[in-house]
């Protein structure tokens, strides 16, 4: 019904993913790229090459038509009622009406959440390879901050908790940004994970943001499971989730914010000043309340696209042990026994003409390390796998 195969020219409409990589992936380097701008594989920022659900797209042209798009906010009851609907059938979480507010990105929120929240002298710990706007938010607020290594076990990355634990008990430390499911290794925290991370940052008296913007996009046999379904009455919880990666709608610039403590939302009230746009709320509205097919479609597509990566590479780079992500579109591959290589982003652009982010854009513990963005048709990431091949081979 849904045609995830179907290549799309994303040339001249303002894609980040197809104009804006020299700036995000290159600034200040020296490159040289040989293939031709249209000829790149592109398989870096996260979003997707994929048509979004008709039903969304119906439901922005309804809007469009009604001819009028002034100011905005979400008075509309019913968006609440279906952002519930969706979080109590598939995670089996909800949360209240009040708690409910909304930001232009889970980025901007996080960026204005540790401005209001954290103090001068204090600290933010992250667990490491990030995504890499975590530092940047803390960066941009002149924030020190406090990396965790996550451990590879056979190539399953698991926290370790005896040095979050000690990071934790620093009184500097206030705040903690955790990502769940995790971006980019695709970890899908188990319950006694959550746990335990949970109860390290409240005893220790740290708020905790958990941004969870790929809750959808697990692999078939696995599922999400909320920070706040296991600490429903901890007002130090704050939760971020949105339809952008799910429904492939980032451009609309629409997320949830959960927060629970009256004083921190009041302190939001006072201080978020944006509007919401109109064809957003009717896009994200039709996504909750009509967006369940195609997303079982694109999570059909995109664990075959998995497979695919998973055959490619036991076969043709036995070496890099990949294994399959648990949640997100983000393939997370060691190349390092292939490529040795500070700079991959730069490697694979330049030899196989191929948009990646290689380990160096993930903060740190990312040595060696390429991320694949496999939300692409199939023949795109089998034409993107050849060059990435030839070119290490
Ligand atoms: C973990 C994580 N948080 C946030 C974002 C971006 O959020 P937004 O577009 O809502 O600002 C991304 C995008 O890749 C992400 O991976």
């Amino acid at each position: 019904m849904y045609n995830f195969d179907k290549i799309i020219d994303r040339e001249n409409t303002n894609a980040m993913n197809t104009d804006g990589y020299m700036d995000y992936l290159f600034a200040g380097q020296d490159i040289e790229i040989s293939h031709k701008k249209e000829d790149l594989v592109r398989m870096w920022v996260a979003d997707m090459d994929f048509e979004i659900a008709p039903e969304i797209l119906d439901a922005i042209r309804e809007r469009l038509d009604h001819g009028i798009l002034g100011y905005s906010k979400i008075f509309d009851p019913d968006y609440y009622k279906v952002v519930h609907a969706w979080t109590k059938r598939r995670y089996g979480w909800t949360f209240k009406r009040e708690h409910l507010v909304s930001s232009p990105g889970v980025i901007p929120a996080l960026y204005e959440l540790l401005e209001y929240l954290v103090k001068a002298d204090e600290k933010v710990l992250i667990l490491t390879p990030s995504y890499a706007f975590f530092k940047h938010a803390v960066d941009y607020n002149h924030l020190e901050l406090v990396k965790s290594d996550l451990i590879a076990v056979e190539g399953r990355y698991e926290i370790d908790f005896e040095d979050v634990k000690t990071k934790l008990e620093d009184p500097k430390v206030t705040m903690a940004i955790f990502c769940n499911p995790h971006n980019p290794t695709g970890r899908v925290w188990t319950e006694e994970e959550l746990r335990q991370f949970g109860d390290l940052c409240f005893d220790n008296n740290v708020t905790l943001i958990s941004d969870e913007i790929h809750s959808d996009l697990l692999r078939k046999e696995f599922q999400h499971i909320p920070m706040d379904k296991l600490y429903p009455d901890e007002k130090r919880l704050i939760t971020c989730f949105a339809p952008s990666k799910t429904f492939n709608m980032a451009g609309m610039a629409i997320s949830n914010v959960v927060i629970k403590d009256p004083e921190i939302r009041k302190i939001w009230d006072a201080r978020h000043l944006t509007f919401e746009n109109p064809l957003s709320v009717a896009g994200a509205k039709a996504a909750y309340e009509k967006g369940q097919d195609w997303l079982d479609g694109l999570i059909d597509y995109l664990d075959g696209n998995f497979e695919f990566l998973k055959d490619f590479l036991d076969e043709r780079l036995p070496e890099t042990n990949f294994k399959i992500s648990e949640a997100t579109y983000l393939a997370w591959v060691n190349i390092a026994p292939y490529v040795n290589e500070d700079n991959l982003t730069k490697f694979f652009a330049e030899k196989a003409g191929v948009l990646l982010e290689g380990g160096n854009m993930f903060v740190d513990n990312s040595d060696g390390y390429i991320r694949l963005n496999l939300a692409v048709p199939r023949s795109v990431l089998e034409k993107g796998l050849n060059r990435i091949y030839d070119a290490v081979k």
